[in-house]
């Protein structure tokens, strides 16, 4: 939750992509970005083909496309190698029978590997579902039996989290790795690229059609896969072009992982759909491997996280001050609120803003951000990008006048929202209820010069490190442990992680509260979803406040947690 001020830091940029904010607005149309694309007098079009083939087939050929290192691996590729191991691994799909509107998952470490897999799936026309390669059995499982994938590319390491006798649909594992010993149904990712044509005439595709399938969660009910279509590219090319503020020469890193909607919006497509050289880093966040990877590349654009900022502020500023960052010029942050602190910090540190952009795994590009041409005021998300409308609005469906929190919604449509929830239409038209609007469940005011300011979740959604989990999904696991009875998760303030998971647990007769067994519940979690499901902390209670339906009053846990009145309790069970 920011509080409103009316402090302005006026632009660090000298040269932005879009000069000025509200000559852009009004007279935006799409219609204008799209006739960038050739596609437009044809109608079909292929995000692989725009992002990678196109450079690959121009005087960018030769042009550094992917810097890959994460401490082992060190290499370079350009856009006309990528463009050749994309097809060979389109055409290995292809000979598996795998084509158009298939659900094809990555669960892998970064590697440049896991992006030529996920761009030639796109080229075959089939769907990407990129996992978090945190992810343990449960959470692995639920999205391929949700989606009903036909293949999975993955790595020796990820593969016994895969419960492949429990999924009937899927055909294929497309193992990537050295020396394997291959059983039923595997396939060696190497080998099979070695043997693969580089030649591939690709799925030319509507623009309607489906993209990328990823999973996230809501507060109730199992995580939701949220598609998205080739159409997407407009948003993201262009909003890589007036907010990344891409130019010809720019070297630019993503810190998200692949797993994530920025790691794949803004991880690949937005980058390279601007034909700038893209840094890819694997392996773990270290603050001082992260700076020696910006002074390394010479990055130029830098799009990360507020708990990744937090973290670096945390590590000192004598520890930044051995770096020469020099080329660094634009800096972004997206994933939960960015502290003005934070922002304060980056001016010492970076000579830089730092420019907080708003958006969600269902919008599919951001909608709501600080522009480099533009005033920043701190604590503040920014303002809708040109073609987008967004608004405050009651419970009712009305517009607020600035300075009311309410509903933050966007006017439909725009070119990367979501098109569909994967077998689950209800939900999706959840979003939708008041005619013309996209309902976030973010709570928000805007202020009279337009900005817009973040004041949380009007639904039980955790942030946590800027990852997205849902209470339920971890609920769902809690219980499967022996000694819990019933279990309520809840986000818990932290100045570090934005909010930390935190579980009220009833235990079963027969089992006593003790510190082991807390432990021994964290890891049930950790080993059974996922690391950054797990909680933090645990209360045992003897009891859990539940509605008279039995569904258990998160509301209420929050209100112990933070010695807050717990509100209207008529509907509790007893
Ligand atoms: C939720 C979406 C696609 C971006 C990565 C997260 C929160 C996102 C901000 C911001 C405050 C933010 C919202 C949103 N969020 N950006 N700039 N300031 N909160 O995508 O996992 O779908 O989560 O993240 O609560 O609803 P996601």
């Amino acid at each position: 939750m920011s509080s409103f001020t009316n402090e302005r830091i006026a632009p660090t940029s000298a040269s932005p992509n879009m000069k000025n904010y509200e000559q852009a607005r009004g007279h935006f149309r799409w219609e204008e970005v799209e006739s960038e694309f050739t596609w437009h007098e044809t109608g079909k079009i292929n995000m692989a083909y725009e992002a990678i083939d196109r450079h690959a087939e121009s005087s960018r050929r030769d042009k550094i496309a992917l810097y890959y290192s994460d401490g082992q691996r060190e290499e370079a590729y350009t856009f006309g190698q990528i463009k050749s191991s994309s097809n060979r691994f389109g055409n290995v799909l292809r000979q598996l029978g795998i084509g158009k509107g298939d659900r094809v998952f990555i669960f892998m470490p970064r590697s440049p590997e896991l992006y030529f897999a996920l761009l030639g799936i796109i080229k075959v026309g089939a769907i990407a579902g990129p996992l978090f390669e945190a992810f343990m059995e449960t959470a692995v499982k639920d999205r391929l039996e949700d989606s009903q994938a036909v293949a999975i590319v993955t790595s020796p390491s990820q593969l016994p989290r895969i419960p492949v006798q429990d999924l009937p649909h899927l055909k294929h594992v497309i193992l990537v790795g050295h020396d394997l010993r291959l059983e039923q149904g595997q396939v060696d990712f190497h080998q099979a690229m070695e043997s693969a044509s580089e030649e591939l005439d690709l799925d030319w595709m509507d623009r309607e059609d489906g993209l990328i399938l990823h999973y996230t969660s809501g507060s109730t009910g199992k995580p939701k896969g949220v598609l998205h279509v080739h159409d997407a590219m407009v948003q993201h090319y262009y909003t890589g072009k007036i907010v990344l503020d891409l130019k010809e020469d720019d070297v630019y890193w993503c810190t998200a992982d692949p797993g994530w909607v920025t790691g794949t919006s803004y991880g690949v497509f937005a980058p390279w759909l601007n034909g700038a050289t893209n840094v890819i880093r694997g392996g773990r966040f270290k603050p001082a491997d992260w700076y020696a990877t910006l002074q390394k590349y010479g990055v130029t654009v830098w799009y990360s996280a507020p708990t990744a900022f937090r973290m670096l502020m945390g590590a000192g500023d004598e520890l930044v001050s051995g770096f020469d960052l020099s080329k660094l010029r634009h800096v972004l942050s997206v994933g939960e609120p960015l502290n003005p602190e934070v922002v304060r910090w980056g001016l010492n540190v970076f000579k830089q803003r730092i420019h907080d952009t708003w958006w969600m795994t269902e919008t599919g590009g951001q909608l709501i951000c600080n522009y480099p041409g533009m005033a920043i005021k701190p604590g503040s998300m920014g303002k809708p990008i040109p073609g987008v409308d967004a608004a405050i609005l009651d419970d009712e469906g009305r517009i607020l006048e600035p300075y009311c929190m309410g509903n933050l919604a966007i006017k439909t449509a725009w070119p990367s929202m979501m098109r569909r929830i994967w077998n689950n239409p209800s939900k999706y038209e959840e979003y939708f209820r008041f005619k013309g609007w996209y309902v976030s469940g973010d709570s928000a005011f805007r202020d009279e010069d337009g900005y817009f300011w973040f004041q949380g979740r009007v639904d039980d959604v955790i942030n946590t490190a800027g990852e997205r989990v849902g209470p339920f999904e971890v609920e769902s696991k809690l219980v499967e442990h022996p000694a819990v009875a019933e279990a309520g998760v809840i986000g818990k303030p932290d100045p570090m992680r934005g909010e930390v998971i935190k579980a009220f647990i009833a235990l079963r007769d027969g089992y006593t509260a003790s510190e082991e067994l807390k432990e021994q519940i964290v890891r049930f979690v950790k080993t059974g979803l996922s690391a950054h499901a797990a909680p933090r902390e645990i209360e045992f209670k003897d009891k859990l406040p539940k509605t008279r339906s039995g569904k258990i009053m998160r509301r209420v846990l929050k209100a112990w947690e933070l010695n807050l009145p717990t509100g209207d309790m008529s509907t509790i069970e007893d």
